[in-house]
């Protein structure tokens, strides 16, 4: 075959654990080992990291870690280190089967959730409390009681609650508060109770699906609660959702929770490391084994840091309007805007959830729309701002309130 290397190499792959006998390790290590590759399991709390102008790297007991792929299954307890090792992997451009960049954000409940709603992906509703006077007005924006009042950072139903009482609310966001935790009210899904959908997927596509059903009086349906499994054809629009949700974290391997509620599937958060014993277990798929044919297929690619790279060009960065603050552009074409006819810089609208990529000249805007703008960011302003300024005085908008917001597209 012409231009394409006739040789084959054996690919290394690291999984990052501190656990080698636990199941999901194992398991993957298993698969790995069929399919003929170098696999090791290295402790990610041994590795260390070196940075500077040199190349950068990573060492195991002092010696240089050379992989083409890694797979991370980083605990919650050591996040901070773990994605830092992951960042420095994408920087030595090996492939990782979920950025550093999901990780962080995926543990984070808060944050994932903005991520998400951003983008038009359902959830239940809630409250980022910041004191327990805060709470009255939770209550009252996620509907009444009861409320799961839960920590922004947990894991395994641990720091979650359903509360039936204003006190009791009152009490426990206090107690949490003071224990250092960010603390989120949150809409209870009633008709989920004790139950949930766990959807497993791995570059982008559903590869197995289980309900989880809480024991007893326990409303958390957690796996390592004792809760039972068991396997579920899922319907299209979970499937959906699922999927939106793993790519909008940039993970290529994802455990999504769903509530299924009246109004459809809720994202109740995405797993960076989900485990692989009940599922496997569930459905009899072979899960482990999908994510090790994932990992082979896209081995030689590596994550890109997209907001960051479009920064390291000197003035330019990625900037958005929303039209909703300044409804002088609405009904406008994007030419109207940037006269400027050599300079490309609106690559997308975004609109109801969706984006409109490198719309044209004469693309209309309309109330809602937001421009996403790369470019030099002066040259950017300068286009806009006559018609930003001008939307103040038709709209005795306070000068305060008019801004550029950086958007991470
Ligand atoms: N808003 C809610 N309404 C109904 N059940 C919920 C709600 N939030 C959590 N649960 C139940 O509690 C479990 C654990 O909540 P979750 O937010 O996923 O925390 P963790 O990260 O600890 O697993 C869920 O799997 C679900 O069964
Ligand atoms: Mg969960």
């Amino acid at each position: 075959m012409v231009g394409v290397p006739g040789h084959i190499m054996t690919v290394r792959l690291a999984i990052l654990s501190r656990g080698p006998r636990l199941y999901s390790t194992r398991r993957l290590l298993e698969e790995a080992e069929k399919k003929d590759c170098y696999v090791e399991v290295l402790d990610p709390m041994r590795l260390s990291i070196t940075v500077g102008n040199e190349e950068p790297r990573i060492l195991n007991a002092g010696w240089p870690v050379e992989v083409d792929a890694v797979i991370p299954r980083i605990g919650y307890s050591i996040t901070h280190h773990g994605v830092a090792l992951i960042r420095q992997f994408e920087r030595l451009g090996v492939y990782v089967a979920n950025s550093s960049e999901g990780i962080s954000h995926s543990r984070d409940k808060l944050h994932a959730t903005q991520l998400l709603t951003k983008n038009r992906i359902p959830v239940p509703t809630t409250c980022h409390v910041r004191t327990w006077q805060d709470v009255e007005g939770a209550l009252s924006k996620v509907g009444g009681m009861p409320v799961v009042v839960k920590v922004s950072e947990g894991t395994q139903g641990s720091g979650v609650f359903l509360v039936h009482s204003e006190d009791r609310a009152r009490e426990l966001t206090y107690k949490l508060l003071s224990e250092g935790h960010h603390v989120l009210v949150q809409e209870y899904i009633e008709e989920s109770h004790g139950r949930d959908v766990r959807v497993i997927v791995v570059g982008g596509k559903v590869v197995a699906a289980m309900r989880r059903r809480a024991r007893g009086r326990e409303f958390r349906s957690n796996f390592h609660l004792n809760g039972t499994v068991e396997k579920i054809d899922l319907p299209d629009e979970f499937a959906d959702v699922a999927r939106r949700a793993a790519r909008l974290l940039n993970l290529d391997i994802a455990g999504v929770d769903l509530l299924e509620s009246e109004r459809g599937p809720l994202v109740l958060e995405v797993n960076s490391s989900p485990g692989l014993e009940g599922i496997e277990g569930a459905t009899g798929i072979n899960v482990a084994g999908a994510i090790i044919e994932h990992c082979m297929m896209h081995q030689g690619f590596s994550n890109v840091g997209l907001d960051q790279l479009l920064r390291s060009r000197p003035g330019h960065g990625v900037v958005s309007v929303n039209i909703s603050r300044h409804p002088i552009l609405s009904g406008k074409q994007i030419g109207d805007v940037f006269t400027d006819v050599n300079e490309q810089f609106v690559f997308a609208v975004a609109r109801e959830g969706m984006h409109i990529w490198k719309p044209r000249r004469t693309f209309l805007l309309r109330r809602g729309d937001e421009i996403i703008c790369y470019g030099e960011i002066d040259k950017i302003h300068q286009q806009l701002a006559p018609w930003v300024s001008h939307s103040v005085d038709n709209n005795n908008v306070s000068p305060s309130t008019i801004e550029f917001s950086e958007d991470s597209c």
